[in-house]
């Protein structure tokens, strides 16, 4: 296999302090590129940067992606920073508030709209400005296994959003795969990180569950019988980022074990 060399790239990452958009970030940091995190928490961002240890490669700023003007911001913040924008990862996402569609709040609607589906968009918005400018460019979306099924209760809302970044995330290929950009879409089966350990046990609780079944339920619908890892995905990442990966466009591709066959 080819090695993958980012030499030269920036990577924006939304959400890229910890779990899975901090792996992607470390391994296109190994790779070569310059990173550029965001994240609320300013405590989690210097974390990162001090443990990733790059700090001409690496820079953090926080915000909140649910909110347009910390989205625009952040992609303007790394042009700023690095000169240019190559690679985005939408990666922040989530909801809150689960339960049965008929006592879903607005709310919650409203907030998983925002943090997974709107934030999507005006990154990627923003960046295509910059990444057309050298008719190259790579966007990827970190969509999940529920957005390849409904088979989970109280969560229709992240469900819903999930499915509707696999949309954008194709209509983004349509529209610019002649200008050398592609969008892609990672759809991660269950990885325990911060999200599964602080979310999970509400979300296990409103479907009559303990925190282990919740994990052991998740484990049981995949093939491979276990949660997948940060590793399994950043890999599949580095991939799509790297020249190897110029000719996948417009995809939605699992990493679930084989949980949505
Ligand atoms: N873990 C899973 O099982 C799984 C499975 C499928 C898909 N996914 C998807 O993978 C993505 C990452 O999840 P994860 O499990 O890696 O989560 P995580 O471990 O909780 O990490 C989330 C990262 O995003 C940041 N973040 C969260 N909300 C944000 C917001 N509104 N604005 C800016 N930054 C935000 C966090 O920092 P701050 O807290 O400081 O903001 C942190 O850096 C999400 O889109 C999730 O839906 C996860």
């Amino acid at each position: 296999m080819n090695n993958i060399d980012l030499n030269g790239k920036v990577a924006a990452i939304t959400g890229g302090t910890r779990g899975i958009g901090r792996g992607i970030a470390e391994a296109f940091l190994s790779a070569g590129a310059s990173i550029s995190l965001n994240g609320r928490s300013a405590e989690k961002g210097e974390a990162a940067l001090n443990e990733m240890g790059a700090p001409e490669r690496t820079a953090f700023f926080s915000g909140d992606v649910k909110h347009q003007q910390d989205v625009e911001a952040f992609v303007a913040q790394t042009i700023e920073r690095f000169g240019q924008i190559d690679i985005l990862v939408n990666n922040a996402g989530g909801s809150s508030g689960f339960a049965l569609i008929e006592d879903l709040s607005d709310d919650a609607w409203q907030e998983a709209a925002a943090w997974i589906l709107h934030s999507c968009f005006w990154a990627t918005r923003a960046a295509l400005k910059d990444m057309r400018k050298r008719n190259w460019g790579r966007i990827i979306n970190i969509s999940s296994v529920e957005g390849r099924q409904a088979n989970k209760a109280t969560a229709s809302h992240y469900i819903t959003f999930k499915h509707a970044m696999n949309g954008f995330t194709k209509a983004v290929a349509f529209e610019y795969g002649e200008m050398g950009i592609t969008s892609n879409a990672i759809s991660p089966g269950a990885v325990e990180t911060d999200l599964m350990i602080e979310t999970g046990p509400v979300a296990a609780e409103s479907m009559g569950l303990t925190y282990e079944q919740f994990k052991d339920n998740y484990a049981q619908e995949a093939a491979i019988k276990r949660l997948n890892t940060v590793e399994e995905v950043s890999g599949l990442a580095l991939y799509l980022v790297s020249d190897m990966g110029a000719g996948v466009t417009g995809a939605i591709m699992p990493v679930d074990g084989g949980t949505a066959l």
